[in-house]
């Protein structure tokens, strides 16, 4: 692979020399910028940083003309592998039928599921390929990617290998969680003792260290069906929780108690919560896409950030709640509905989120990293924020390569 120089950067390092883990309070603003910079990328990696850089005579030069040159975005929570469409639906939506009404009624992620169990591995694979490469347009080099629409351990299985084999071509890096508690079949106590007792043997043996997930909702599970779940899985797997997304049932708390990575959504979350979860090791994950496409509902990440809160920002890519694979979309939206600057925004969308998928080689630019960095059009980062609908990114470095 040739080496890559970059020159006339202006540059976001986002490296905070001394500091490991996530980045809080004050750290959260700061971009590291050099205002003019050169990167050098050599390997797959970071080779040098500075205000000028010596290159090997064939490096492949791009000249940045005082544009910004960024980390790549890093979505980590997405439900990306689904079948089907969820039109119809949202017709219904849209004429005053919510999110919670249609699922009761069988709708909404079930219609999703019952999408998913038609269709094949190789269908699923395809179909998120074809995301994916959609989302490294926008720049976005690493996501996540939840099972959660299958609902048996067949289906789910299914699911997790359509995953794994869509991720193995792709430039950038795809994370699986394995959602075992979306939505139940039947009494949500006997399923969900099902999962624990049954589902998750045979999801852990397959994918010894993936991320588990649970959606604690009415219509979805109850704190105690995610308790219960936890407690038993978080032995030998990471763990992550949708909460507080339409009613606070009481599951922050325990999400802290249980030392879960994250706690996701919190549109409905109360200041009491918030800053109880600020206080603890458990990230804060904010969907703002879901309020612009759902109900309206933003979480209030300003006051988690302001109280120390370990933030991220992600897209929530879904058929049915949010369909977008846009970073710089979700940047926008955090920006004018949740209550963050700019530059916290653009930090819980790179660096922090790396670190909550405990991919510590990356978002930042820094010697010895991974090289996925963006070339924004702007010479000005607020452009990401203040800019709607189309797409900041010129060009996208990947492990080192030129993608686009
Ligand atoms: O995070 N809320 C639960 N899960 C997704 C929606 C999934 C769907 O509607 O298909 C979410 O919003």
């Amino acid at each position: 692979m040739p080496s890559l120089l970059f020159r006339n950067a202006r540059l976001l390092t986002l490296a905070l020399p001394g500091q490991t883990g996530p980045r809080r309070g004050k750290a959260l603003r700061e971009l590291g910028v050099l205002p003019h910079g050169e990167v050098l990328v050599a390997d797959g990696k970071i080779a040098a940083v500075a205000e000028k850089v010596d290159a090997p005579a064939d490096a492949e030069l791009i000249d940045a003309a005082g544009r910004v040159l960024m980390p790549g975005f890093v979505d980590c929570h997405t439900h990306a592998c689904w079948a089907g469409d969820r039109l119809d639906e949202w017709e219904k939506k849209l004429n005053g039928v919510p999110y919670l009404d249609i699922l009761k009624a069988g709708g909404g992620i079930y219609a999703t599921v019952r999408a998913v169990r038609e269709a094949t591995q190789k269908q699923l694979a395809a179909s998120l390929r074809e995301r994916l490469t959609e989302m490294l347009r926008g720049g976005t080099t690493t996501v996540e990617v939840k099972s959660g629409y299958g609902l048996n351990t067949e289906a789910e299985l299914k699911m997790l290998r359509a995953i794994r084999r869509a991720a193995s071509d792709w430039s950038g890096t795809v994370v699986a969680t394995a959602l075992l508690g979306h939505a139940t079949e039947g009494d949500v106590e006997d399923y969900s003792r099902m999962v624990t007792k049954e589902m998750l043997a045979e999801v852990s043996r397959e994918f010894p260290d993936i991320a588990v997930d649970a959606f604690c909702e009415k219509e979805a599970w109850t704190v105690e069906a995610c308790v219960r779940f936890f407690e038993k899985a978080r032995k030998h797997h990471p763990i992550r929780v949708h909460t507080d997304q339409f009613n606070s049932l009481g599951m922050i708390p325990e999400a802290i108690r249980l030392h879960a990575r994250s706690v996701d959504h919190l549109e409905a979350a109360s200041k009491n919560d918030l800053t109880a979860l600020a206080e603890s090791n458990t990230f804060g994950v904010v969907l703002p896409c879901t309020g612009l496409h759902t109900d309206q509902r933003f979480a209030k990440a300003g006051f988690f950030a302001d109280r120390g809160g370990a933030l991220a920002l992600a897209t929530n890519c879904n058929p049915g709640s949010s369909p977008t694979h846009s970073m710089p979309l979700a940047i926008a939206l955090a920006v004018r509905f949740c209550g963050l600057l700019p530059a916290e925004a653009i930090v819980a969308a790179t660096y922090n989120p790396a670190q909550l998928l405990g991919l510590t080689d990356r978002g930042s630019i820094e010697v010895g990293k991974r090289a996925d960095l963006l070339l924004l059009r702007h010479k000005d980062e607020r452009q990401l924020a203040y800019e709607l609908g189309g797409n900041p990114v010129d060009v996208v470095v990947c492990g080192g390569a030129r993608v686009q």
